[in-house]
């Protein structure tokens, strides 16, 4: 099937298109971006930005970011009004980006996720297959979320203490998740704090700290409230 280019959009150079794209009205698609097939992309979408202003205050870019730094659109994805995707982001198959999300470079999403609308995903983050997170949520650089978790609204992620007082340092990170977490609205979980597997967090929990697989947790500092496996 042919695709379709708004005549108010600007495609760079070095694009490919896959079969069947569909190009809406005022989208900027910079340089060097692969895009798959059967993938539409609404109106005022944004993709392969370089970052620039205050998102990168405390932090030294990467050369490679100004040069040919390349920006993956993979198949069947969706990307709707107002998103933007920085260069050196790697999208997968079958995703979801929702109204006015931006994932910033670096970030790799592994496909089937649903990125709701007004999403944060700060730099270098990876998300597993099948991941979701709804609206509002901020992600933060180099957080590490694995396979088929469930977030619900109002997630927070915490890569750093100090409020960027002390200056970019650049071994704070984000959190690491692991797979089949469900995470209730306005959870927030601090930096560098390791989350196992199977865990359900409840509405409003504030994670402080490393905790395993198969508990249920809430609370401000979030407590383990009971374990979801029995033991015999
Ligand atoms: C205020 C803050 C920095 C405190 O961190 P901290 O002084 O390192 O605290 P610690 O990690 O040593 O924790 C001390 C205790 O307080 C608890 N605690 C930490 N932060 C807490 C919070 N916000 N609310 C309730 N309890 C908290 C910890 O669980 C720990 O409990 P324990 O004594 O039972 O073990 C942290 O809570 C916070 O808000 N971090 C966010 C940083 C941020 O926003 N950065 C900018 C991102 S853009």
């Amino acid at each position: 099937m042919s695709n379709f280019i708004s005549a108010s959009s600007h495609i760079g150079k070095n694009v490919h298109l896959g079969d069947n794209v569909h190009i809406g009205n005022n989208v900027t698609i910079y340089d060097n971006v692969t895009i798959g097939d059967n993938v539409y992309i609404w109106d005022n979408v944004v993709i392969g930005k370089i970052p620039m202003g205050v998102s990168t205050n405390y932090r030294e870019l990467p050369q490679t970011l100004f040069e040919k730094e390349p920006i993956i659109i993979g198949n069947n994805c969706v990307i709707a009004c107002n998103a933007i995707i920085y260069r050196g982001a790697n999208i997968g198959d079958n995703c979801l980006i929702s109204e006015n999300s931006i994932i910033r470079e670096g970030c790799v999403l592994e496909g089937d996720n649903i990125i709701g609308g007004c999403v944060l995903v700060q730099y270098d983050v990876r998300m597993g297959r099948g991941t979701r997170v709804l609206n509002n949520s901020v992600i933060s650089s180099k957080s590490i979320i694995g396979d088929n978790n469930f977030i619900s609204f109002n997630f927070v992620t915490v890569s750093d203490k100090n409020f960027g007082d002390k200056g970019y340092d650049n071994n704070v990170h984000g959190p690491i998740i692991g797979n089949n977490n469900h995470i209730g609205p306005g959870v927030t979980i601090l930096s560098n704090v390791t989350i196992g597997d199977n865990n359900t967090i409840g509405a409003a929990a504030l994670i402080t700290k490393d905790i395993g697989n198969d508990g249920i947790f809430f609370g401000s500092p979030a407590k383990l409230i009971k374990n979801k496996v029995c033991s015999q």
